[in-house]
C-alpha cells in the first residue's frame, strides 16, 4: 500500500474507523495527526465492538505501529483510560505498538470546563461540541500558552507550569461563574497518567522519517470530516483542527511529497452531529435510520442528524483534499428505499451553485436541488464483490463517484471487517 491520507469527506462519522481497520492490514504504521478524544471511531472485529477515541484504529491489528502525532491534542487521563479499556478487551498496548509525540499538546481540565461554559453562554447558538475541551486546547496552542507531552514527562517542570496555568484559568472560570479547579487534584491525576504514558513519549517525526527510509508504508488516519475543518468547514460550526488532507502533513511532520494518495471516506447518505447548517437534512431519513438503531454518536451518544447524499459538499471535499479514491460506507442503510435522492446543486436567490458558499448565512439559505434514482430494495449486507450488488445499487455508487470526481475504490455494506467490497 502506498502512503495514504484517509480523510472524512462529510461532517465526520463517515465510517473512517472501519475503513482504517480494513486498510491497516496492508500498512506498517498508522498515524493520527489532528483532533483529540472528540473523535469516536467504531470498529467491529469478530463480533467484538471497539470504540477508539485517541488511539489510532490500527491498534487492533497485531504487528502494526500506531502513532499519535504532534498535531493531536491529548487528554492524558483519557488516553490512559483508553489503553486500560483496550487491554480489558484483550488488545495489548505497549511501546511496541503505540508512540505518542512529545510535541502533542495536552487537554487540561480547564479546557473542558471552558468548552462547556462557552456552550452554555451561547445558548441556542451553541456549536454542539463534544465538551472534550478541544477548542480551548487548540486555542492555548495557538496562543502559545499550551502544555505539551514533553512537559508532562518532566514532573517538576509540569508542576510548575500547571500551577501558573491553573492560576490564570481559575480567574477565567470564576468569570464564567464556574467552580475553580483544585491544583493538587489536577496535578496528581495528570502526573499519574504521565507516569503511565512516559514510555510511549518520543519524537514521532524522527520515528516516521526512519520508517519512511526503511520503506515502511504509512496510513494517515483522519478524524472528524472536511466540513468540520477549522479553515474549510462550516465555520463557526466546526472543530478546531485541520481535518483535511494538509493536516496529515503538519500534524505528523511527514512532508507532502511523501504522500502517495488521498482516500476520501463518505457515507452513501449524509450525517452531522451537533449544530450548524446541513442543506440536505431530512426527517424521514433520520427517523428511518434511527428506527434501525443506527446513527447514534460514538463519543457522546447523541442522535446524528441525517439526510440525502450531498454531492455539492463532496465535490468540494474532493477539491480541498485532492481525493483520488473513494470509500463509500453504509450502503446497506438505503436498502429499503424505493427512490433515492442526490443533491447535485444548491439554489440560492434563484442561482444554481455547484460549490457550497463560504458565508454561513448564505449556506443556511441554500436549498438543495435533487436528482432521483431508483432504489434497489434488496439487502446488500451479504455482498462481497461488485457483481453481488444489485444493478441499481451499482448505478447509484457510480453516480456518487462521478459527481464527486474521484475513483470508487471501496464499498462497505456493514460494520464488520468482512463486509467490504474492494474494486
Ligand atoms: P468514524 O468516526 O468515521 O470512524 O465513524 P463512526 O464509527 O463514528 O460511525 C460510523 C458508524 O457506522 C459506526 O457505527 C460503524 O460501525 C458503522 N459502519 C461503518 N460502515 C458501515 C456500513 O457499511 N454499514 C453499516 N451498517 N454500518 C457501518
Ligand atoms: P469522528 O472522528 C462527528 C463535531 C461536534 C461539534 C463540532 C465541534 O468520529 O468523525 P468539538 O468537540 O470538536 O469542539 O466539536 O464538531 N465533531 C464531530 N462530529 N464526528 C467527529 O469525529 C466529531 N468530532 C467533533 O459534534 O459539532
Ligand atoms: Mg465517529
Amino acid at each position: 500500500m502506498a502512503n495514504t491520507i484517509l480523510v472524512g469527506a462529510q461532517w465526520g462519522d463517515e465510517g473512517k474507523g472501519k475503513i482504517i481497520d480494513f486498510l491497516t492490514e496492508q500498512a506498517d504504521v498508522v498515524v493520527r495527526s489532528q483532533g483529540g478524544n472528540n473523535a469516536g471511531h467504531t470498529v467491529i472485529v469478530g463480533g467484538t465492538k471497539y470504540v477508539l477515541h485517541l488511539i489510532p484504529s490500527g491498534i487492533l491489528r497485531p504487528g502494526k505501529v500506531c502513532v499519535i502525532g504532534n498535531g493531536v491534542v491529548v487528554d492524558p487521563v483519557a488516553v490512559a483510560a483508553e489503553i486500560d479499556g483496550l487491554e480489558k478487551q484483550g488488545i495489548a498496548v505497549s511501546r511496541q505498538n503505540l508512540i505518542i509525540s512529545d510535541c502533542a499538546h495536552l487537554v487540561l481540565p480547564y479546557h473542558r470546563v471552558i468548552d462547556e461554559q462557552r456552550e452554555l453562554k451561547k445558548g441556542k447558538n451553541k456549536i454542539g461540541t463534544t465538551k472534550r475541551g478541544i477548542g480551548p486546547a487548540y486555542g492555548d496552542k495557538a496562543a502559545r500558552v499550551g502544555l505539551r507531552m514533553s512537559d508532562l514527562a518532566q514532573p517538576e517542570l509540569f508542576t510548575e507550569k500547571l500551577a501558573a496555568r491553573i492560576e490564570e484559568n481559575n480567574v477565567v472560570l470564576s468569570a464564567f461563574g464556574a467552580e475553580p479547579l483544585k491544583f493538587e487534584e489536577v496535578r496528581d491525576a495528570y502526573l499519574a497518567a504521565g507516569k503511565k504514558l512516559a514510555p510511549f513519549i518520543e519524537n514521532t517525526v524522527v520515528y516516521l522519517h526512519e520508517a519512511l527510509k526503511a520503506g515502511r508504508e504509512i496510513l494517515f488516519e483522519g478524524a472528524q470530516g472536511t466540513f468540520l475543518d477549522i479553515d474549510h468547514g462550516t465555520y463557526p460550526y466546526v472543530t478546531s483542527s485541520n481535518t483535511t488532507a494538509g493536516g496529515a502533513c503538519t500534524g505528523s511532520g511527514v512532508p507532502p511529497h511523501r504522500m502517495d494518495r488521498v482516500l476520501g471516506v463518505m457515507k452513501a447518505y449524509t450525517t452531522r452531529v451537533g449544530e450548524g447548517p446541513f442543506p440536505t437534512e431530512n426527517d424521514e431519513i433520520s427517523n428511518m435510520l434511527h428506527d434501525m438503531g443506527r446513527e447514534f454518536g460514538a463519543t457522546t451518544g447523541r442522535a446524528r442528524r441525517c439526510g440525502w447524499f450531498d454531492a455539492v459538499a463532496t465535490r468540494y471535499a474532493g477539491m480541498v483534499n485532492g481525493i483520488d479514491e473513494l470509500a463509500i460506507t453504509n450502503m446497506d442503510g438505503l436498502d429499503t428505499l424505493a427512490t433515492i435522492r442526490i443533491c447535485t446543486h444548491y439554489r440560492l436567490d434563484g442561482n444554481l451553485l455547484d460549490v457550497p458558499p463560504s458565508d454561513l448565512g448564505q449556506l443556511t439559505r441554500c436549498e438543495p436541488v435533487y436528482e432521483e434514482m431508483p432504489g434497489w430494495q434488496t439487502p446488500t449486507h451479504e455482498a462481497r464483490n461488485w457483481k453481488d450488488l444489485p444493478a441499481n445499487a451499482r448505478s447509484y455508487l457510480e453516480r456518487l463517484a462521478e459527481l464527486t470526481d474521484a475513483r470508487l475504490a471501496i464499498v462497505s455494506v456493514g460494520p464488520n471487517r468482512e463486509q467490504t467490497i474492494v474494486l
